[in-house]
């Protein structure tokens, strides 16, 4: 029976860059979308910027855009770790969409009529200067039991206090530092406390296969817990980033409403670009509808969600897949310790993202458990593990069959009962099965296993051995082509986890997109592959010094703000006249070289688009190796007067950033200009 799934990621704020710990969801999600994908299921995959809510509304207002403009400038950036990590969403959308907004008024109006939806006026802090309610994490002052200062509305770091924000003395907003008034509006409420609702989330979040038993534990504990379940206030007043109430003017709804609501609108989007019919595939009784998400966000995708679905008379979901968080090296990512990978940055030294997929799926299991990125371990599973069992398989055996056999297997040999190849495939349901049951670790290892069984016979039969034999011919072909086709049923297992890696091998041997059911149709006889050609490097342990962030000279932007300033003193104003007499171009940097007798400098070869290139000394040496600059585009000042150095004239400047102290941070920092940039665009 073909399943029809509709199957999401949680959709990331539309603030910031993915970080690393979003690509591991969406590696997660992805391997089990392909692994239905291979079974011939129906899969919908899809996901959206998460765009409302006050901090990003905040955040465009510092940048100087407007709200829209903000996160349109972020979901600009997504294709590049998508497709860098092959993630295969159907769709990306955004909560700000014209059908996010539908959707969501549409279910307002339905809980509205249905008696979930109550008012109630509210007091609460105010800043006067901005003549805007302030969340509670806009709100600092000094904590009620200890005294600390500069402590959030909700607890103190320092004594871990828990209080309510009222309760700080001597509160201050963080956005203006104005002291808050009191305030008092109406809010918006949803009836989670409704007995309805509480008997309806009971039954959904206890129904057996529905959630993990941790996070079903979770939800028990959440519905029977002292007092049950509070109403839920889903108002904010203006000015705020979202969508209006329905005939309530000035009043829209809280972030984590339309949020969710996203996920149908996202899937709805697609559907609509792809001619498909979004009402009647909700409706399907068949239709699966699946959230992976992180473990910080089940309260709101176990009780809020399946609650505003159910009373609205929408589908609710049938599974809430939550996983544990990213560590590095033991620790919480965080820049300030140099423990943040940027998943760019991964791509642009040359890693390769399926070694992230394969470390990523070695790692995940069904439970809500931490997953730590450890270096020793990564560069261990991918060269001992990933290369050294399964990737060898296929460079002993393929040469052969070219050199000596013009490309061709032999097959002949295949017969039903060739113990070797059918115990190999007998594994096939139980990969299968741990696929679907998300426990790709063990799936992984159970490929591994068999790897180590296919290297046996490998040891055993010494391939190179026998193609110095005379008269070994035949014994050679069978053994190479016997062990090219464990290598077919191998790549087949791991799939769904490397899939670009697949479709070389598919290239390699000739054949087309491996799916579940291949495991069962061997290469004919006399099949022609194509010539070796090597699928995958080590990785060189080296490389993760490159990767690690420089640790940031700031704790941290909260703590910046407030500490004194450690940045350079800025230099006297100037107006924009003088600014328009620098002219900053975007250069192309097509060549970068060591300047002999310079421990200081790279020469570089710049195209500004003039017809010509220019030469270029700049003091990056230390920062910088020649061939990762190569390629780029960075911004020059063009018009300045050329100046004859030692080692030949230069003719401009390149930027780059440095700390004023350099032993606080002696990096050095060119500047990059984003994808679309051309070589010439005048910068201003
Ligand atoms: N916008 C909300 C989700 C709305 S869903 C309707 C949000 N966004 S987020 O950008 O903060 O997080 C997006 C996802 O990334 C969440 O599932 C979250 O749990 C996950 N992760 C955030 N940090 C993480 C790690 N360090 N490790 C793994 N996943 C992490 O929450
Ligand atoms: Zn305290």
């Amino acid at each position: 029976m073909t399943r029809k799934l509709f199957v999401t990621t949680a959709l990331p704020y539309a603030n910031a860059p993915f970080h690393l710990g979003h690509i591991m969801e969406y590696i997660q999600a992805d391997i089990w979308v392909r692994h239905q994908r291979m079974s011939g299921h129906e899969v919908n995959f899809v996901c959206a910027d998460d765009a409302h809510g006050a901090p990003i509304m905040i955040a465009a207002e510092k940048a100087g855009l407007t709200p829209q403009e903000f996160v349109g400038q972020i979901a600009a950036g997504r294709k590049q770790y998508l497709d860098g990590f092959h993630i295969q969403f159907d769709n990306w959308h955004s909560t700000d969409g014209a059908e996010n907004h539908e959707l969501s008024q549409d279910i307002y109006r339905k809980l509205k009529a249905a008696g979930f939806i109550t008012s109630k006026t509210i007091e609460q802090f105010y800043d006067p200067v901005k003549n805007m309610f302030l969340p509670d994490r806009y709100i600092k002052g000094e904590c009620p039991k200890c005294g600390a200062k500069d402590q959030y509305g909700d607890s103190c770091e320092v004594c871990s206090a828990v209080y309510a924000p009222t309760e700080l003395k001597n509160p201050y907003s963080v956005l203006t530092g104005a002291t808050p008034i009191m305030k008092s509006s109406e809010h918006f409420f949803f009836k989670l406390s409704d007995e309805k609702c509480v008997e309806f989330l009971r039954g959904w979040a206890l129904q057996d296969n529905r959630l993990q038993s941790e996070v079903a534990n979770k939800c028990k504990e959440w519905l029977e817990g002292e007092g049950g379940l509070g109403d839920w206030d889903i108002s904010r007043d203006a000015p705020y980033f979202g969508i209006e109430i329905p005939d309530q003017p000035g009043k829209y709804f809280y972030v984590w409403l339309d949020a969710p609501v996203g996920y149908l609108a996202s899937l709805k989007n697609y559907f609509n670009k792809t001619g498909k019919d979004f009402d009647a595939f909700m409706a399907d009784p068949k239709t699966e509808q699946i959230h992976f998400i992180g473990k910080d966000i089940t309260y709101f995708h176990t009780l809020f969600w399946p609650a505003m679905l159910k009373f609205s008379g929408y589908k609710t979901p049938d599974n809430v897949y939550a996983h544990g968080f990213v560590t590095v090296s033991g620790e919480k990512m965080s820049k300030s310790r140099g423990t943040g990978i940027s998943p760019l940055r991964y791509l642009d030294i040359g890693m390769n993202p399926e070694w992230l997929r394969y470390y990523f799926a070695a790692k995940l299991n069904a439970k809500v458990e931490d997953l730590d990125m450890n270096p020793d371990d990564f560069v261990a599973r991918v060269n001992s593990d990933l290369i050294g069992k399964y990737i060898n398989i296929a460079s002993r055996a393929a040469g052969f069959i070219t050199k000596r056999f013009d490309g061709k297997v032999n097959t002949t040999w295949a017969t039903a009962d060739d113990a070797f190849l059918q115990n190999l495939r007998a594994v096939t349901t139980e990969i299968q099965a741990l696929y679907e049951a998300r426990e790709f670790g063990k799936a992984l290892r159970a490929v591994m296993e068999q790897a180590d069984v296919i290297n046996a016979y490998v040891d055993a039969n010494k391939p190179w051995e026998l193609a110095k034999q005379e008269g070994n011919e035949a014994k050679l072909q069978e053994v190479c082509s016997r062990l090219l086709e464990a290598f077919r049923i191998l790549t087949i297992f791991l799939k769904p986890v490397l899939p670009h890696l697949a479709s070389q091998v598919e290239a390699q041997l000739n054949i087309g997109a491996l799916q579940w059911a291949d495991v069962y149709a061997p290469l004919p006889n006399q099949h022609q592959i194509n010539p070796y050609v090597h699928l995958m490097q080590r990785v060189d342990p080296l490389i993760f010094d490159q990767l690690f962030d420089a640790p940031a000279a700031a704790e941290s932007t909260a703590a910046a703000a407030t500490a004194t300033p450690s940045i350079e003193p800025l230099a006297d104003e100037i107006k924009i006249d003088d600014f328009a007499k620098v002219d900053l171009r975007i250069a192309k940097i097509v060549n970068c070289e060591h300047v002999e007798g310079s421990d200081k400098l790279l020469r570089l070869t710049l195209d500004v688009g003039e017809g010509k290139t220019r030469n270029v000394f700049s003091g990056i040496k230390s920062a910088y190796q020649p061939e990762q600059l190569i390629g780029k585009f960075t911004v020059m000042v063009a018009n300045l007067a050329p100046r004859k150095m030692k080692f030949g004239i230069s003719e401009g400047m390149v930027l780059a950033a440095s700390a004023a102290d350099e032993k606080t941070n002696p990096g050095l920092y060119i500047l990059e200009a984003w994808p679309g940039a051309e070589p010439g665009m005048r910068v201003r």
